[in-house]
């Protein structure tokens, strides 16, 4: 099937990737001129596992190109909007790149088409879509339908192409019968597809990212809870996480969620419940639990260190998660800020981070490795659990460090080998020592 894909962010790229993957013809379109040459070479501009791959096969195969403009979509039976949705002052989303994308498609199509919301929009966006291209066209059929993705940065090849389950939101039984067929290979592995209205399917997508940051944010105040009373955070997530109603999943305490999905998807689903008359409450509980996270990590780090003017302090991860280069509302940085504004000097080190973290805060000083970074500190905060801080050599890093202090943000290590290399140690919701 000829699909066209208007934006190549996460999103989009991801989509473009998969969707040549599995056979169909794919034209990604964008209006940055230097990201579209860097696809066309088949390079990706930004950190993914597995994504380059399938864009090496899908360019050198000619199933899958890359244009500047959305006439080069004209023809694409379905096309899927990728485009941004940030947050606006007052907390919305902002839909204006989904609109004129929108309808900037209906305005170029040549025959019967489907216009798929892939971004994440508030419930309602569809109805205002259609209204928007039916008063561009009404000499051909363009439907409207909503297929949001579940995508997880670092793992989003993966759960692209061996999904939990695929959602599509419709009101025409032929448009159902389209998006069937995009994900025909996948169904017929068994994927599970769900077919509900529009404004279930928009609902749910952004349900399911609250409800996992509700998740995440139970497991931190859980965490502060588990401090006052001498417990164990881990240990408590480990038995919840043991009954299958629950989960284990998403329970892991630390210094809070970010990324550009959870923090703006939440604050947009509390405005839409709000604009429909509904006080969602707890979402912005789930917020507030989450700010507190990250502050709980710097009253750890002022409780070890006391003043922090002439502090040099080493952050070991900046990106918002590991797998990723992305650091959008990373809580290492907002801790970064923090630290930068009480005085201390802060030195950072991601794996694959650190040029993005330093264009948003050009204070932090980033260095080549996590050995690099401890040098001549008097505490390390590791903020981002990359596989390699779990292996890290603990003698040779205290061995670097002027005071062997270590906040560990994400419960990485485990508290006996840190014991034994001599550290004193801040885990998060865990007995702490010295
Ligand atoms: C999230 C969802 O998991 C995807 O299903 C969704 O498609 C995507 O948002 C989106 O809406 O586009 P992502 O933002 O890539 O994906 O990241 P997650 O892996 O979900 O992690 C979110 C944040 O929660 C990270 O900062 C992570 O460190 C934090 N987290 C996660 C915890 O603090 N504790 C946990 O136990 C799990």
């Amino acid at each position: 099937m000829k699909i066209g894909v208007v934006a190549t962010g996460h999103v989009g790229v991801v989509t473009a990737v998969t969707l040549a993957h599995l056979g169909h013809q794919v034209v990604g379109t964008d209006i940055d001129q230097e990201k579209l040459a860097t696809l066309r070479r088949g390079r990706m501009p930004f950190y993914e596992p597995g994504a380059e791959a399938l864009l090496k096969e899908g360019v050198e195969s000619g199933r899958l190109l890359f244009e500047d403009s959305i006439g080069a979509l004209a023809d694409a039976e379905v096309t899927f909007i990728c485009v941004g949705t940030p947050p606006r002052a007052t907390g919305e989303a902002s839909l204006l790149a989904v609109e004129k994308a929108a309808v900037e498609v209906a305005r170029q199509a040549s025959s019967q088409t489907v216009i798929v919301e892939k971004s994440t929009v508030p419930a309602g966006t569809a109805t205002r879509v259609r209204r928007s291209v039916s008063r561009e066209r009404s000499d051909i059929e363009i439907a409207v339908a909503s297929n949001p993705e579940f995508l997880r940065e670092g793992h989003a090849v993966k759960d692209s192409l061996e999904p939990d389950r695929i959602l599509v939101g419709a009101d025409e039984e032929w448009v159902f019968e389209r998006l069937r067929l995009v994900y025909k290979p996948l169904v017929d592995q068994g994927v599970p597809l769900f077919e509900t209205n529009i404004q279930t399917a928009e609902l749910a997508k952004h349900a399911c990212n609250a409800f996992l940051a509700l998740k995440v944010s139970f497991a931190n105040a859980l965490s502060f809870l588990c401090e006052r009373a001498d417990a164990d955070v881990v240990a408590v997530a480990d038995v919840m996480g043991a009954d299958k109603r629950i989960g284990r999943e998403f329970l892991n305490a630390g210094m809070g969620y970010g990324g550009y999905c959870f923090p703006k998807d939440l604050v947009a689903f509390e405005r839409l419940a709000s604009q429909l008359g509904y006080d969602f409450a707890l979402l912005r509980e789930v917020a507030a639990i989450n700010e507190e996270a990250t502050e709980a990590v710097l009253r750890k780090v002022k409780d070890a260190l006391w003043n922090l003017e002439d502090k040099r302090i080493a952050l070991l991860g900046l990106a918002f998660k590991p797998e990723t280069d992305d650091v959008r509302f990373a809580p290492a940085l907002a801790l970064a800020k923090m630290l930068l504004d009480e005085g201390a000097e802060v030195v950072g080190y991601d794996p694959q981070a650190g040029a993005n973290a330093k264009a948003e805060v050009p204070d932090l000083e980033i260095v080549g490795s996590a050995l690099e970074a401890l040098q001549d500190t008097h505490c390390a905060v590791l903020c981002t659990e990359w596989d390699e801080f779990r292996t890290m050599d603990l003698p040779a890093a205290k061995a670097a460090m002027k005071y062997a202090v270590v906040v560990d943000g994400r419960n990485v290590f485990d508290p006996t080998t840190v014991a034994a290399a001599g550290l004193t140690y801040y885990p998060i919701g865990r007995p702490s020592f010295s």
